[in-house]
């Protein structure tokens, strides 16, 4: 194992945020993970644990260890007909994967193309866009127990996965490290064309013919029209969660904003786009010094070029006091903030 000192970490989160780790190693493999939770010096240490980097905002030096999942792995674990199981390496680049599972001819993870990160961190947030979220291909996970060294396999209950939401999330925050994922993915059609943009999309391209390449193209298509490439405007994607409100408030909001989109929650309750809150309170678009909210997707934040983590968790916390006074809607962040 490497240790390096005082190692920038701007490489290492889409935001660009230039900060720097006290100490940095990678893990390799699944032996990796296990030496390291052994070894009590290492172990002691204050620890953050990175996959893409895609989902957070460093707001200061970390002073402790930063370990990067680099574990690898493409595995065929049961096939028939209709199906195959693929257990995939949690460092894995969720993207790669995704097309890598297309050029195969399986099916189940084109709604989610594109979406930044590690394979390892999909399952945290329960990855999801377009009409699919990962729960929906989920088989099992395997993960290291960080403080006994245990592997553990956790089935779809076991990971209580919600919107954008897991038991690695809250009970289990820090506790695991997710080494692999395996996913179910179907060798015939099966598509989930129901959001509005992919049929709009598809249509568009003249598609003729449902396929997992024509609906992964059309994702990438929508999405590299919203939200921007972090390797040229750093951001870590939808910096906030689409808030889930009592039926109550949300007649109140829409009374004086009827133009208010709104989706059924559970019973009693709605989601409403945060983005389009954003938006209607006027801050799409606007930059403050090095940092703004992206001028096509209102719920995303860049940076410029820059910016500090500071500078774009105070724009955060603007937004979200606007966003209150307006609507009387708490915004709640989707990003990790560290
Ligand atoms: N809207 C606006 N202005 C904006 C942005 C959105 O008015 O600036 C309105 C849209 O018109 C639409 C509604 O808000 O009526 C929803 O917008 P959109 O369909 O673009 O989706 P979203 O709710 O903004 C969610 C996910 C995205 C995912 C898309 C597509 C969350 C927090 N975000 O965004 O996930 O790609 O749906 O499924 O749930 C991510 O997590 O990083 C991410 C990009």
């Amino acid at each position: 194992m490497i240790i390096k000192n005082n190692q920038s970490l701007k490489a290492y989160n889409t935001f660009g945020i230039d900060v720097n780790a006290k100490l940095f190693m990678s893990w390799n493999s699944v032996q990796d993970v296990v030496d390291f939770t052994a070894n009590s010096e290492l172990n002691s240490h204050n620890r953050l644990i990175l996959g893409g980097g895609s989902n957070m905002l460093l707001t200061k030096d970390f002073d402790g260890l930063v370990i990067k999942n680099s574990i690898l792995g493409r595995e065929i674990v049961s096939e028939d007909e209709t199906e195959v199981h693929v257990k995939i390496g949690g460092g894995e680049v969720w993207h790669e994967v995704v097309i890598w599972s297309i050029d195969q001819g399986w099916n189940g993870m084109e709604n989610m193309s594109l979406i930044p990160g590690c394979v390892g961190a999909a399952p945290i947030q329960n990855i999801g866009a377009y009409g699919k979220e990962l729960k929906d291909i989920f088989v099992s996970l395997e993960a290291v127990n960080v403080e006994t060294g245990e592997l553990q396999v956790f089935d779809l209950e076991e990971c209580a996965f919600g919107y954008r939401e897991s038991i690695f999330k809250n009970v289990y925050k820090d506790q695991f490290v997710i080494v692999s994922l395996t996913i179910r993915l179907t060798k015939k059609g099966c598509f989930n064309t129901s959001y509005g943009s992919i049929s709009a999309e598809l249509e568009k391209a003249g598609v003729k013919e449902l396929s997992a390449k024509a609906i992964s193209d059309a994702v990438i298509t929508i999405r590299q029209s919203k939200l921007p490439d972090p390797n040229k405007l750093g951001n870590s994607g939808s910096f906030f969660k689409n808030p889930i409100i009592p039926e109550a408030l949300y007649e109140e909001v829409q009374f004086e904003h009827p133009g208010l989109p709104a989706y059924p929650a559970q019973e009693g309750f709605m989601k409403v786009p945060a983005g389009w809150l954003i938006d209607q309170a006027g801050w799409k678009g606007k930059r403050v010094g090095k940092c703004g909210v992206h001028t096509k997707q209102a719920l995303v934040l860049v940076n410029y070029g820059g910016a500090t983590g500071q500078e774009i968790f105070q724009l955060s916390e603007r937004i979200i006091a606007d966003v209150i006074q307006k609507y009387g809607i708490e915004l709640e962040r989707e990003v990790n903030v560290f």
